[in-house]
């Protein structure tokens, strides 16, 4: 997948584009990241790229002109098909849902807005909102890392068998089982009996009521949108008794 950014702050994606499973999915091909510095594409003789906005109001506006200029350039360069998405509150709320819809995009443009947000005629160019969240967050950058980082995992190949995203919360409507790792025993506190006798049947009949258990205590809203199976359903109708 070819990911192309479009930011005020094209610095603040090295640290995690150049860290971890990210980097290694750069560098092992299945990830090509540009990063465009919307300030380079302003006409303004000072490269100013907001502006007060019409009707009043606190704070400044992203100007249209620098961020339809730097998508253009960004097209000039590879006019392959990409989905546009810009940043925002008041986008879609990104679900593991939509990560894996957007992981079977070929090309992602991200538009990241600053300050009181960008003008809306950016929309016009745009295919698509994503919210990270119902709060505001000074920047889009850290939501375009959070959304390049959720949809990258689900690029096959990006993680390794290892690191499967197979089992993890939310895929398949629940939260993920209690993990834990060596030692067995630590200050007291010990590891389930049933993950240390390597009995799979068990470990696995064990994980599924845990992540039954879990996702009823602090997500309960998730389990009714989950793929409950009859069994799951009469151990839920029990444990609440
Ligand atoms: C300070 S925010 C602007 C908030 C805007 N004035 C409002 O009330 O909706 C600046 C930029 O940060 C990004 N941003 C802030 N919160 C976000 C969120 N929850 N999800 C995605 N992007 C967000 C957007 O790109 C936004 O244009």
């Amino acid at each position: 997948m070819r990911i192309d950014v479009l930011t005020l702050f094209p610095q603040m994606f090295d640290s995690v584009m150049g860290s971890s499973i990210l980097s290694r999915a750069v560098q092992n091909g299945l990830i090509e990241f540009h990063v465009h510095n919307i300030r380079e594409y302003s006409d303004s003789k000072h490269k100013n790229t907001d502006d007060y906005p019409f009707g009043g109001g606190a704070g400044m506006v992203m100007m249209a002109q620098p961020i339809f200029d730097c998508m253009e350039a960004v097209f000039k360069e590879d006019a392959t098909y990409a989905k546009r998405v810009l940043m925002s509150p008041r986008g879609r709320l990104l679900t593991q849902d939509i990560a894996g819809e957007y992981a079977k995009e070929t090309r992602l443009v991200i538009v990241c807005g600053h300050y009181e947000g960008v003008d809306e005629r950016v929309s016009v160019i745009l295919d698509d909102e994503i919210s990270i969240g119902d709060y505001v967050v000074t920047g889009g950058e850290l939501p375009a890392m959070v959304l390049i980082d959720c949809v990258s995992r689900l690029i096959p190949g990006v993680l390794g068998s290892s690191e499967s995203a197979k089992d993890e919360s939310f895929t398949g409507g629940l939260l993920e089982y209690p993990q834990y790792t060596r030692p067995a025993q630590f200050r007291g506190l010990n590891v389930p009996e049933v993950l240390l006798n390597g009995n799979h049947a068990k470990i696995s009949d064990w994980r599924r009521k845990q992540a039954l258990l879990k996702t009823k205590k602090c997500r309960p809203d998730l389990l009714a949108k989950a793929s409950l199976t009859a069994e799951d359903m009469l151990f839920l109708e029990q444990a609440e008794e």
